[in-house]
């Protein structure tokens, strides 16, 4: 049992989960949003600027009579507040801007990450890291370098908002719900990610048997370029609704022990051959974490593309090994 203080300090004693959002920017106010209302536990919102996440999630705690939700939210930037959090999101860190790619952000990024990493690790020993920031698949890979958990406890998010963009595309082509669309996306979370048109289906038909070639082609180049469709519009930074709905759906999983089959970045230990690296592949999220890798049948097209995407990532993963090898990342 935990307890943190609120408005009047007193201790509250009721047994929710504890979810700690580290950034509270664009993806981690709206992921904190999206957590307290689904009651996933008291949600605790961490930023280096004063006031922000104090003023965000006193907004959020003050909208709890109305939405109906009974957990508290509360903002801070003392990682002391943070102790004994079930799970952890870090959305922390800089984000893209139009005519940047997500791999620029990496030696600004890779500090935050660490650093916010040491600090979580000294509170909560035996949390699941879920990591949002940017570059994802290095990001997810400097967590799990400097907290030492397993692999099952770090994970990253990409391929939730990656296959509900395509699920959306394919949904709007075929002007059918949103509800029996399932896409499926694998590799890195980048301009090479694989979207698999073969394991995408409407009610259980491959979208293949529905949709011309050329046209699967335009979805999935869609989906590949769906982050950077988004920062062309905004011009002052990146999507913020999916990324942070995306989340929100894993912590869910893995919160209430859902075991739910999504795709997530996983770190590889064999699995599609690879080894040693975070690469997105659909997995079983459950109330351990990264509870089992499922691997796909691939034809030769895809496991080239997974082994181009898998090169793009090796080398953002030979970047982060360089700075923390140089000690550049404190
Ligand atoms: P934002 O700029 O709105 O928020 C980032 C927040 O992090 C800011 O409030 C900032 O003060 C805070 N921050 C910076 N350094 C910190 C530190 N050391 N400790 C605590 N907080 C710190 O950015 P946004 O839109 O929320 O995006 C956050 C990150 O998530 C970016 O790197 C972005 O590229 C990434 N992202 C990743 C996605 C994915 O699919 N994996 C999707 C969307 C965004
Ligand atoms: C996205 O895909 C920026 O990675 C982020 O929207």
């Amino acid at each position: 049992m935990h307890w943190l203080k609120q408005g009047n300090g007193q201790p509250n004693y009721f047994k929710h989960k504890k979810l700690t959002v580290v950034g509270s920017g664009n993806v981690g106010a709206t992921a904190a949003f999206l957590a307290a209302q689904k009651e996933l536990g008291d949600v605790v919102l961490l930023d280096v600027i004063d006031g922000i996440p104090q003023g965000k999630a006193l907004d959020m705690y003050e909208a709890a009579p109305i939405q109906g939700y009974d957990v508290q939210v509360h903002g801070t930037q003392d990682y002391a507040d943070t102790a004994h959090s079930d799970l952890v999101i870090i959305t922390a860190g800089i984000a893209r801007k139009p005519g940047m790619s997500r791999d620029a952000l990496l030696a600004t990024n890779v500090k935050i990450v660490a650093d916010v990493t040491r600090k979580i690790m000294q509170y909560s020993p035996d949390c699941i890291l879920l990591v949002v920031t940017n570059p994802l698949d290095a990001m997810v890979y400097t967590a799990k370098k400097v907290s030492g958990l397993s692999r099952e406890r770090v994970i990253g998010m990409a391929g939730v908002l990656d296959s509900a963009r395509m699920r959306t595309f394919i949904a709007e082509y075929l002007q059918v719900s949103i509800e029996d669309v399932s896409a499926c996306v694998l590799g890195g979370h980048g301009d090479t990610m694989v979207p698999l048109p073969r394991y995408s289906t409407v009610s259980g038909i491959p979208i293949t048997a529905m949709i011309s070639a050329q046209d699967v082609q335009q979805i999935c180049e869609r989906t590949a370029q769906g982050g950077a469709e988004v920062v062309q519009l905004l011009k002052t930074g990146s999507a913020f609704y999916a990324p942070a709905s995306a989340v929100v759906e894993m912590a869910e999983a893995i919160l209430k022990d859902k075991k739910r089959i999504l795709p997530c970045a996983v770190y590889l230990q064999g699995e599609y051959g690879i080894d040693g690296f975070y690469l997105g592949v659909p997995c079983k999220l459950g109330g351990a974490g990264m509870e089992g890798v499922m691997e796909l049948d691939l034809n030769r097209a895809e496991q080239d593309a997974v082994a181009h995407s898998l090169a793009a990532v090796k080398s953002l993963i030979g970047e982060v090994d360089a700075l923390l090898a140089k000690g550049e990342v404190e």
